[in-house]
């Protein structure tokens, strides 16, 4: 599965495949806006599901879970561009990916206390700081993001091949653990209009082996129904 996820995005898929290749021309960086895309709604969502708890009328233990998940998710993609996206920038161009690193840092920090404030849910206040930190994290990870998207990506863009390029994309799915995955993929789906489901789905199939993306592509059918799924099957039949 890890090599799977590694071929995913790797820079042969784009010399390779030209249908992915023309998807992205711009580079295949762009394909963060699927994730982002995802993480930024799912944080939305944890915002407004902690204000219904802090106001008394949302489920607690929903929200946890919740919680669990969008911050596992933010967790690992934070951790791929870490791990490949930043190094790779600040190798080159000394400073300039700093400012994206300490977001991550104070988003961990957020998290944290957020985590610690969830022990503690029977506290006066403690619901209420939980939605105030929820809103928090949405807003400062949905600008960041933006920013990703915006300035980082163009200024790779224009100083990195699309050999690094692509290197850099597979370092960063190195980090995904196969679990993930299994449940991000849908959940990508899940967050996804249909112009961009559409592109998710004919990148994944141009780059990956039939095997998983058939895998894959049952288990976001699953997720959708039939309705939603019926323009995607489609879209790669
Ligand atoms: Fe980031
Ligand atoms: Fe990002």
């Amino acid at each position: 599965m890890i090599v799977t996820v590694m071929d995913y995005w790797n820079y042969i898929a784009y010399v390779e495949k030209p249908g992915i290749f023309q998807l992205f021309m711009a580079g295949p960086l762009r394909a963060l806006v699927f994730i982002h895309t995802a993480l930024r709604n799912e944080l939305n969502e944890l915002a407004e599901d902690a204000r219904l708890v802090a106001n008394g009328s949302g489920d607690l233990t929903a929200l946890k879970e919740r919680f669990d998940w969008a911050t596992y998710a933010l967790h690992y993609h934070a951790a791929g561009e870490d791990a490949a996206l930043f190094p790779a920038v600040e190798a080159k161009h000394p400073g300039v990916a700093m400012t994206f690193d300490d977001d991550h840092r104070t988003d961990d920090e957020l998290v944290a206390s957020m985590e610690d404030f969830f022990t503690k849910t029977d506290e006066d206040g403690a619901l209420e700081t939980l939605a105030q930190l929820a809103e928090r994290l949405a807003d400062r990870a949905s600008l960041h993001m933006d920013k990703e998207e915006r300035l980082l990506v163009p200024f790779v863009e224009e100083h990195f091949n699309m050999e690094e390029q692509g290197a850099i994309l597979g370092g960063m799915m190195q980090v995904f653990p196969p679990e993930f995955m299994v449940k991000g993929v849908p959940w990508v789906f899940s967050h996804l209009d249909n112009g961009l489901q559409i592109s998710y789905a004919t990148a994944l199939k141009a780059a990956m082996p039939p095997e998983p993306f058939a895998m894959h592509m049952s288990n976001v059918e699953q997720r959708l129904g039939p309705d939603a799924w019926a323009p995607i099957a489609a879209a790669i039949a």
